[in-house]
């Protein structure tokens, strides 16, 4: 048993006493926090916390934090970040006019992903794959989903989540892993779309399930990668195989995604840049979540979900980084926040939510993470001395994470 005791924080940010689930409406915009605090991890969990007038005095190692906030790691629910080399030949090509949708056309986009990745060999991928999530945990991620989708194989697929899976065993991070071989057409497919999707789901599926490799399924629903109806027998063949639906949908085009997305009782709908009336009255009478990715439309120069709105019709937001080599060639949630309180007129308090317990709710592990609570899951952040919450969001472009602990283990400092 090892008790580690931080002392003198100025700020626990996202503190519980009893434990919500998932926060909408009004909701989101309140945040509570202790001011002047300590907290008392036990191994692997929050054991308690309390204000500094009645501190404990003893634990195995003692921090003194003094001008510096405690937050709960992030939970950032939508990445690919198991990905081969990068694409930045496509991000000249936009910065020249071609559009995103107009490179994926001419097989570029991930296409252009899946040769690369097809071509390197498992444990490269890994090796490249560990980096990125050593990254994101130095940005205060503890939580993180991953997806395939840059295989369109059986055995690229399943190399993928091979490699999340030994991610999984060699990190303190938590993740969960979703199968997204849905991602785009093949273009030995091209004039074949039948044969991909009964490749999906008769050889790709058995052998993920078999092997336990996925938690969720996804499908890229949009006008150059896969139709509703498409959609749906893919979300409905994962769900015999009890992969729960999370998917991508609403980047470009709206075209029923959603409101497939509801039928099939996904947890979350991902992206949305573009949503009418019809699917926000649709989300209204699901739970499923809304998870937006401002650093998607940042980077490939297009407009920015409509938070404010989906707020008022009471959805429940997350955010999360979209972590690829073509939309995000970024983990950090910070960012993220950022923009989403710059371009998205959220607030600060409204971010934390979607980024915390949201996020959690997102990847259904809001019972053990995404707030500080007695029992959940000793995973923190500590910042750099900070005058206020808004500051994280507001400095941008600082490096404001100064130690991070996940599991109740020390494992980075600035
Ligand atoms: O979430 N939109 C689909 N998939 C990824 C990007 C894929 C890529 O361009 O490599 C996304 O933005
Ligand atoms: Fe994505």
């Amino acid at each position: 048993m090892s008790y580690l005791l931080l002392k003198n924080i100025k700020s626990l940010v996202q503190v519980e006493n009893s434990t919500r689930s998932i926060i909408m409406g009004r909701e989101m915009d309140k945040l509570s926090t202790l001011e002047n605090a300590w907290l008392l991890l036990k191994d692997e969990q929050i054991l308690d916390f309390g204000s500094m007038d009645n501190c404990p005095d003893r634990a195995d190692e003692i921090l003194d934090v003094e001008g510096k906030m405690v937050f709960p790691t992030w939970c950032d629910s939508h990445t690919h970040l198991v990905f081969a080399g990068s694409r930045e030949g496509e991000f000249v090509d936009r910065i020249k006019g071609l559009t995103y949708e107009e490179i994926a056309k001419r097989g570029g986009g991930i296409l252009n992903s899946a040769k690369r990745l097809q071509a390197t060999s498992e444990d490269e991928l890994y090796e490249q794959s560990y980096q990125r999530l050593q990254e994101i945990i130095s940005y205060g991620t503890g939580v993180v989903e991953i997806k395939s989708g840059y295989g369109l194989t059986v055995e690229s697929e399943l190399k993928i989540l091979r490699v999340i899976k030994r991610l999984k065993e060699n990190t303190s991070a938590t993740i969960k892993a979703t199968f997204l071989g849905a991602h785009a057409i093949p273009l030995n497919y091209k004039s074949n779309r039948v044969g991909y999707i009964q490749l999906i789901i008769n050889e790709m599926l058995p052998r993920i399930a078999a092997e336990n490799l996925a938690d969720y399924i996804d499908v890229f629903c949009e006008k150059v990668a896969f139709s509703v109806q498409e959609t749906e027998q893919i979300l409905f063949a994962g769900k015999r195989y009890g992969l729960k639906p999370k998917i991508h949908t609403n980047q470009f085009n709206c075209m029923g995604g959603i409101q497939a997305a509801i039928k099939a009782e996904a947890i979350s709908v991902d992206h949305l840049e573009v949503v009418n009336e019809i699917e926000i009255a649709a989300l209204q009478q699901s739970s499923t979540i809304a998870t937006l990715l401002p650093s998607a439309p940042f980077f490939i120069n297009d407009h920015y979900p409509p938070a404010r709105q989906l707020m008022n019709a009471n959805i429940p937001i997350a955010l999360a980084t979209d972590f690829n080599p073509g939309s995000t060639p970024s983990g950090r949630m910070s960012f993220v926040l950022s923009l989403a309180c710059i371009k998205m007129r959220m607030t600060p308090n409204e971010v934390i939510n979607a980024a915390t317990l949201n996020g959690a709710a997102a990847l259904e592990l809001e019972k053990d993470y995404g707030s500080i609570a007695k029992g959940k899951v000793a995973n923190i952040f500590i910042t750099k001395k900070i005058p206020t919450i808004g500051y994280l969001m507001y400095a941008f472009g600082s490096d404001l994470i100064d130690e991070v602990i996940l599991k109740g283990k020390r494992i980075y400092k600035s």
